[in-house]
């Protein structure tokens, strides 16, 4: 799998956001060590801060189903490019310092950067 493909698989998912306050549309494809691709959308509620991420979506749905190991996740928004946000940020960082975030405001400007590139010095417990 590519970062290309990847990356328009979370530009599908995007289709699915539930985001009737912002109207930004956001999509994750996350792909785990073995191969198997995750998606999600962000999910909005009128209580804001109960908003989930598309990001957290696709990897809670991934862990719920028994996987842990990553390797990459790309995020696709309606307008612009979307980097992950500080909480998105330390979940994704929580399953590895290798994990590779793949961003692009289209399918010809996408770049890919370490999650520890993002996020130095991330929380360990
Ligand atoms: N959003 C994401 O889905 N991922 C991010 O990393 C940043 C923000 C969503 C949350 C909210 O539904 C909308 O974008 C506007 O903040």
């Amino acid at each position: 799998m590519t970062d290309l493909e990847l990356f328009k698989a979370a530009k599908k998912a995007m289709h699915f956001a539930y985001a009737p306050y912002s109207n930004f549309r956001v999509g994750a494809a996350l792909l785990t060590k073995d191969g198997k691709v995750y998606t999600g959308a962000n999910v909005e509620n009128s209580s804001f801060g109960a908003t989930v991420c598309a990001e957290r979506t696709a990897f809670v749905k991934a862990i719920s189903e028994g996987h842990c190991e990553f390797d990459t996740i790309a995020v696709a928004a309606s307008s612009g490019e979307a980097f992950p946000c500080g909480i998105c940020r330390q979940f994704i960082f929580e399953f590895g310092d290798h994990i590779r975030v793949v961003v692009g405001s289209d399918e010809e400007s996408i770049k890919s950067y370490k999650i520890d590139e993002l996020l130095p010095h991330g929380f360990r417990l």
